[in-house]
């Protein structure tokens, strides 16, 4: 791995450090303005690497190990990202991004016709996709409720998720930070509830890891899906997938070898799905430790600061229709508004003249990362500003 900025520097001089870290780290250049890690992170210089050594290093076939995986435990693999996701390796399959890992969930949950599938209104295709076709294969139901945007607090949204809880509720389905505008859900208070009711939880964490602290050994859901090629560094086609202790027997494999039945794999059995380019899960482990070297809690702190001075902006704004609420427990680096389509359409042009890359239309998301700049986000409103005039 490259040397890292001084951590001297970020205690005294912490603009310059993260101006150096981007620089030095990243492969982005000055002129483009990347704030979209909400659909796809940047992969840094030392995961690049990794990806390019393990590729030579396979192709060499000077080391004992097959260079790929689908077939093999990855156990080093697994406690890396076990390790800072805050669970145990036996309880964590890697996957190639959080759709599959959510598919896994909705295709091999034991769900008869008439059972119920809960889930809010915000959720991404990829997120729901599996329950919707099983609704048309095996005619579970899938019902869905409205999330308030913006929320009062996080009991108001508990209290909306519970109340939406049915007699034939089986799944409570939903994201730990809602794609649409990044609203971060109280997801250890919302699983606590559902079991109580006897309701197993799936919660679709794309977003989650990289974005904000949390273990996910203290959320207390039965699954989690998670993505960390978005806010985690790893190269494109990682995903993972946790499972509850009390879910490994009850879970049937979707895509399996002669493995399918290996319960002694636990969830390493989820990862019989032949062969695969273990390169990139060497970028993920190297994603990992990167963030690990910058530590976690600054890289969250920075990501939610840069969010912070988004939002106060956009506040600003009397003609934006804000989503994202002042609470800091209610978000992390993703803010979203709409705003009026004609100030969009002015809009559009410029940001994409001054090379910025963003996600959004009238409902606009803007994501913040360790390689984003102040900068960064002052042009934006600042663009926003011009786009009045036409
Ligand atoms: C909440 C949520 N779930 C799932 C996905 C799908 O992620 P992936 O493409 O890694 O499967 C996304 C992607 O934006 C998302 O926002």
């Amino acid at each position: 791995m490259l040397p890292l900025p001084d951590r001297g520097l970020w205690e005294t001089a912490p603009e310059a450090y993260w101006k150096r870290l981007r620089e030095e780290q990243f492969l982005l250049p000055s002129w483009r303005a990347y704030m979209n890690n909400g659909s796809l992170g940047v992969a840094p210089k030392p995961v690049v690497a990794a990806v390019e050594n393990y590729l030579q290093r396979g192709a060499s076939l000077v080391g004992h190990e097959y260079p790929r995986w689908g077939y093999e435990l990855m156990e080093e693999h697994r406690r890396a990202a076990a390790t800072f996701l805050g669970c145990a390796m036996e309880n964590l399959a890697l996957t190639h991004n959080a759709t599959e890992a959510m598919s896994f969930v909705a295709q091999g949950l034991d769900l008869a016709s008439g059972d119920e599938v809960l889930m809010t209104d915000q959720e991404h295709t990829g997120g729901k996709g599996a329950w919707l076709l099983r609704q048309a294969r095996h005619g579970i139901r899938v019902r869905t409720f409205p999330i308030p945007l913006p929320p009062r607090d996080s009991a108001q949204l508990v209290d909306r998720i519970l109340s939406a809880v049915g007699p034939r509720t089986r799944v409570l389905s939903f994201s730990g930070i809602l794609t649409t505008t990044g609203l971060v859900l109280p997801v250890r208070d919302i699983c606590l509830a559902a079991r109580a009711k006897g309701v197993i939880t799936v919660v679709d964490g794309a977003h989650m890891h990289g974005q904000i602290p949390f273990r996910i050994d203290e959320l207390e859901c039965d699954f989690l899906a998670g993505s960390p090629h978005k806010w985690l560094f790893a190269p494109p086609g990682c995903g993972l997938l946790y499972i509850r202790d009390e879910m490994l027997d009850r879970l049937w494999p979707t895509v399996t070898t002669e493995a399918w039945s290996a319960r002694q794999l636990k969830a390493a059995r989820f990862m019989q799905v032949g062969t695969n380019s273990r390169a990139v899960l060497e970028g993920m482990v190297a994603g990992i430790r990167f963030a690990e070297a910058i530590g976690p809690a600054r890289i969250y702190h920075r990501i939610h600061q840069l969010a912070r001075r988004a939002r106060q902006q956009a506040a600003d704004f009397p003609e934006l229709e804000l989503m994202t609420p002042d609470d800091d427990h209610l978000f992390g680096g993703l803010v979203a508004f709409r705003m009026p389509r004609s100030l969009f359409e002015r809009f559009a042009p410029k940001a994409a003249a001054a090379k910025m890359w963003i996600y959004g239309s009238e409902l606009m998301r803007v994501a913040t990362h360790i390689h984003t700049r102040p900068e960064d986000v002052d042009q934006f409103f600042t663009l926003l500003r011009e786009s009045r005039k036409g």
